[in-house]
């Protein structure tokens, strides 16, 4: 696989694909990796092919794949987690996928699932190879978000207060694991995600947006498992340890923030 930052970096929403099938050696390799997918909440996560499927912004392809998980706490950043490292892996095969939580038949998918009544499907996305030229629809659909635009990094990272914006300078080997996660994909781009360092410690906060609820199925809680994926595994690949540890500090956030989960790191 490549590295981290490269994938990143390369990864965007794809709803415009060019018709070809999948070849039976990319499904069987998505679906080999896909067994080996986990989280850090350890919740287990079931993902199904699903051929024949559809959704308004997306063309080009009929093969989605979705997951389901049975509700429990932390089950959206748990899923954010792991639908990602399918996403990545997706990436690193040059397939290119779509994060859908809304612009879906909801009922349709959940059927294709076999979803019962304690398990919860939060996203589904395409796969399909990417086509030359995205569709006028997705092209207008990247404008409305700007999708091509994040927050800077003093925006989403911090170091011992809200108050104190962490430069990209003075994060070191932070850098890229924090870099990566300012470069991730989040719901309508709302890129919710802040971050604080602390000594040893970096904690996670979902600053909330508006019109964005948190329910049984949370989009900005999924972006925030989207986030600690990048975050971790980039971390993992600078020679940094980290233990996942759900500690709230004991510092002053801002309205509509809440406390996610942490990384212990070591240098
Ligand atoms: C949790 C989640 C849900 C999303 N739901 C949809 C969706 O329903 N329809 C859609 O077209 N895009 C959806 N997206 C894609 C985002 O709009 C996209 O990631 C964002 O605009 C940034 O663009 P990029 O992925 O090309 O970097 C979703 C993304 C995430 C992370």
């Amino acid at each position: 696989m490549d590295n981290m930052e490269k994938l990143v970096r390369e990864r965007r929403s794809v709803r415009t694909f060019d018709g070809r099938e999948l070849t039976a050696a990319d499904k069987e390799k998505l679906c080999a990796y896909m067994e080996t997918i986990d989280n850090p909440y350890g919740l287990p996560i079931e993902f199904k092919l699903l051929p024949k499927m559809g959704c308004p912004v997306v063309v080009g392809t009929d093969l989605y794949i979705g997951a389901k998980i049975k509700d429990a706490p932390h089950l959206n950043e748990a899923f954010g987690y792991a639908f990602e490292k399918l996403v990545l892996y997706a990436q690193s095969l040059r397939i290119g996928t779509v994060w859908i939580g809304g612009t879906m038949d909801r009922g349709a998918f959940e059927k294709a699932m076999e979803l019962s009544e304690d398990e919860v499907m939060p996203c589904v996305s395409p796969f399909g190879y990417p086509a030359k030229k995205m569709s006028v629809r997705e092209k207008m659909m990247r404008k409305g978000v700007k999708a091509d635009s994040r927050f800077s990094f003093e925006e989403i990272a911090f170091w011992n207060n809200f108050n104190q914006p962490l430069t990209a300078d003075a994060a070191g080997k932070l850098f890229l694991p924090i870099e990566t996660v300012r470069l991730a994909p989040s719901a309508v781009n709302k890129q919710p995600w802040r971050i604080i360092v602390m000594d040893g410690i970096v904690h996670f906060y979902l600053q909330r947006s508006k019109n964005f609820n948190g329910g049984r199925i949370d989009m900005q809680k999924i972006d925030m498992g989207i986030a600690l994926c990048h975050f971790e595994l980039t971390a993992k690949e600078q020679g940094i340890s980290t233990e996942f540890v759900i500690e709230e500090p004991n510092i002053l956030y801002k309205d509509g923030m809440e406390y996610i989960a942490s990384y212990k790191f070591k240098i």
